[in-house]
């Protein structure tokens, strides 16, 4: 595994849209290993996508410290969202910035595994958040595109982890 460098606001990369996973190989577990050590680096995130590491394919990373530990995401489609809540967002690629979001409290999605498995579950809470985050990087929507209000340097993100 090796950390791998995050690519930051302002890198027009963000804002492309990602291409689907079509190879299940090598090259892709490893792509997901460095993003995990990447996003586990100094307990900085929570959530990670390909595209910020600079990799074009629909696939993240997360982890929010509850009971599902470390879980990946390949060509992921959110097909249920309910209900809403304002939380608290940071982001890998937007160092130094907070703010909140609205996002739904539970969401179904449904992905492929690293072996190309497909999987279905239900997420809520933070999960939930964390998931609806990382879906709009394949997209090339970032959390400041949707804050209420961007705290700059005045948060401590220890409490939500970044994305
Ligand atoms: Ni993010």
């Amino acid at each position: 595994m090796a950390l791998r460098e995050i690519v930051v606001d302002g890198d027009p990369i963000l804002r492309k849209k990602s291409r689907p996973v079509e190879k299940f190989d090598d090259k892709l577990k490893i792509l997901l290993d460095d993003m995990a050590e990447t996003m586990y680096y100094d307990n900085r995130g929570i959530g990670i996508a390909a595209v910020q590491v600079g990799i074009l394919r629909r696939a993240f990373v997360v982890d929010v410290g509850d009971e599902h530990g470390k879980l990946e995401f390949i060509n992921p489609e959110i097909y249920e969202r309910e209900g809403s809540a304002l939380g608290m967002e940071g982001c890998l690629s937007c160092p130094g910035k907070n703010g909140y979001v609205e996002r739904p409290t539970r969401i179904r999605v449904r992905a492929q595994d690293r072996n190309g498995e497909w999987f279905d579950m239900e997420a809520t809470e933070l999960l939930a958040v964390c998931i609806c985050h990382e879906y709009d990087h394949l997209d090339g929507i970032l959390f400041i595109d949707k804050v209420v209000e961007v705290e700059e340097d005045e948060f401590d993100d220890e409490e939500d982890g970044e994305s």
